[in-house]
């Protein structure tokens, strides 16, 4: 074990150079314990730990637990090991920022590029934002990267090249930074006695204390953040929160949690009720259950009759188990959206091919990113209508007039956003050597090899590839020695024109179709 992780397992102060604000977070947090503990039974002490003693147990339960099986994970060894605190933090900030709606395993890889190419703060505010989203391309919410870099830049032109040394601090200076990350970041980094809630938290804090009504609700999420003060380790801060979300990604799960394996089960009220639910179960099975004591509410149950904030305002489901925990209002289905885009290759002589690619505005939904030039399907029509639409935007585009003739339906490619279902319908052309285009703002040429380090996104590669399997289909005869103009994969339709496709379309009830609108452009999202 290094020295410095050592020194940082006893708690010592020399080498992690805490702060006076940290004690001061620390002092704080330690009064919250007691005024959970003493003063404040609402809504219900149910769902808080009332017993110092409880808190304790738990702590070092999680920690023994994490010490023993925690993942080791880039950002965790930088965390441990890193003695100075501008890298470590900036560090732990980089990787906070990636694992926001990203899993672990994703984000490794990514991470471990990122630092090796910018390794401090002033590395990464001396990028361009195009080399910034050329690393960030495939990861996802693009806007991530961006206030990452924005944020590197703020830190070395306003706060001299020094990152924020508090929760607070991170909170206001660090923009993408809010309560969660500042205080992950605020912890790990820099040793500040403060809890997080995230995702994985919220679910073994609502399963811990039974907290069943809406978890984005503001009652519950005040408690939420109430508990992880109360609970997270004055002497391991970061540790006990990795520690938490890691119970949360491995243990106490969404589905199929190991409540078996579970190092802090003891404290776990709706493993209790499971308990206790099963064995009134099978009393009564047994006829050793009266009907009075069946109906009787449960010794763990909250007090509050039927008027608590945090409880569930469905009854409790014996075949959810704990899983009754949390809940969450049902999530709005995503939009959905199909757009034309088109695969323009041209040959250049004695040089590889290149494609042309547009880039999509500075702000909203991948912002700024590269993609093939599109528009978006505002009515389902014929092939021909929509080589028709293609052709006169691209040949606009180039500033010459491209024969329609020569565009090819090739397939469809799904891809999905957080909040879109994204269709594309793409087709390709190929234009001749020597064609006479301009290539106006905002668009490029690009080789293959340029085009797969270019900053696209995953649907951008997702085209490429139904492309390059098209050109392949294309290129090798049939076995009836016939060349197939479709790629057989597995999103390859032809475009609907269907009567079930136009009411699939019409019914997903997002937008109204209009004839008129046809040709508009892609719209931006935020
Ligand atoms: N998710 C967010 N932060 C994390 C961390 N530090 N370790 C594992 N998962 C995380």
């Amino acid at each position: 074990m290094s020295r410095l992780r050592s020194a940082l397992y006893r708690g010592k102060k020399t080498t992690l150079e805490m702060t006076d604000t940290t004690t001061a977070v620390r002092k704080r947090s330690k009064a919250a314990v007691k005024e959970e503990e003493t003063t404040d039974p609402a809504p219900s002490t149910y769902h808080t730990f009332q017993d110092r003693a409880d808190v304790v147990l738990l702590r070092s339960q999680l920690l023994h637990w994490y010490d023993k099986g925690k993942r080791e994970l880039p950002w965790r060894t930088v965390a441990m090991t890193e003695p100075d605190l501008n890298i470590r933090t900036y560090a732990v900030w980089v990787s906070e920022i990636m694992l926001q709606q990203t899993q672990v395993a994703t984000v490794i890889d990514y991470y471990n590029k990122w630092m090796k190419r910018w390794p401090t703060v002033q590395d990464l505010a001396a990028a361009t934002l195009e080399e910034v989203n050329q690393m960030w391309a495939g990861l996802g919410y693009y806007s991530r990267g961006k206030r990452l870099h924005e944020g590197a830049q703020k830190v070395v032109s306003e706060l001299k090249g020094q990152m924020p040394r508090t929760v607070e601090s991170l909170l206001k200076q660090l923009p993408g930074v809010g309560r969660y990350t500042a205080g992950a970041i605020g912890s790990i980094a820099l040793g500040q006695v403060t809890g997080v809630v995230d995702g994985n938290v919220i679910r073994v804090l609502c399963r811990t204390r039974a907290i069943g009504a809406d978890s984005t609700s503001p009652a519950v999420t005040e408690a939420l953040w109430g508990l992880a003060n109360t609970l997270v380790d004055p002497e391991r801060p970061g540790d006990f929160n990795q520690a938490m979300m890691e119970l949360g990604a491995r243990v106490c799960t969404p589905k199929s949690p190991l409540c078996g394996q579970c190092p802090i089960q003891s404290h776990c009220r709706s493993y209790r009720k499971v308990c206790v639910k099963q064995e009134k179960n099978s009393k009564r099975l047994l006829g050793k259950l009266d009907r009075i004591s069946s109906a009787l509410p449960d010794i763990e149950d909250c007090t509050s009759g039927g008027k608590c904030p945090l409880c569930p305002a469905e009854p409790w489901d014996d075949e959810l188990g704990v899983q009754n925990f949390p809940r969450k209002p049902g999530k709005k289905p995503p939009r959905v959206e199909r757009t034309l885009t088109c695969v323009v290759v041209r040959s250049v002589e004695d040089g590889e091919d290149e494609y042309l690619l547009t880039q999509r505005p500075s702000k909203g939904l991948l912002a700024g990113m590269w993609e093939f030039p599109s528009l978006l399907l505002e009515e389902e029509n014929s092939e021909m209508k929509q080589k028709g639409a293609l052709c006169a935007e691209i040949s606009r585009m180039l500033g010459v007039q491209v024969n329609q003739s020569l565009f090819k339906y090739i397939g469809e490619v799904v891809h999905s956003f957080s909040h879109i279902h994204q269709t594309y319908v793409v087709y390709h052309v190929c234009l001749k050597e020597g064609a006479d285009t301009q290539t106006p703002e905002n668009t490029q040429w690009l080789t293959r090899s340029a085009l797969q380090e270019a900053a696209v996104s995953t649907g951008v590669k997702k085209i490429l590839k139904l492309y390059d399997s098209a050109e392949n289909q294309e290129e090798r005869p049939s076995k009836d020695g016939k060349r197939k103009k479709t790629t057989g994969v597995k999103d390859d339709k032809k475009p609907q024109t269907s009567k079930k496709a136009k009411l699939s379309a019409a019914n997903s009830g997002t937008r109204q179709l209009y004839l008129s609108s046809f040709f508009k452009t892609v719209k931006e999202e935020s």
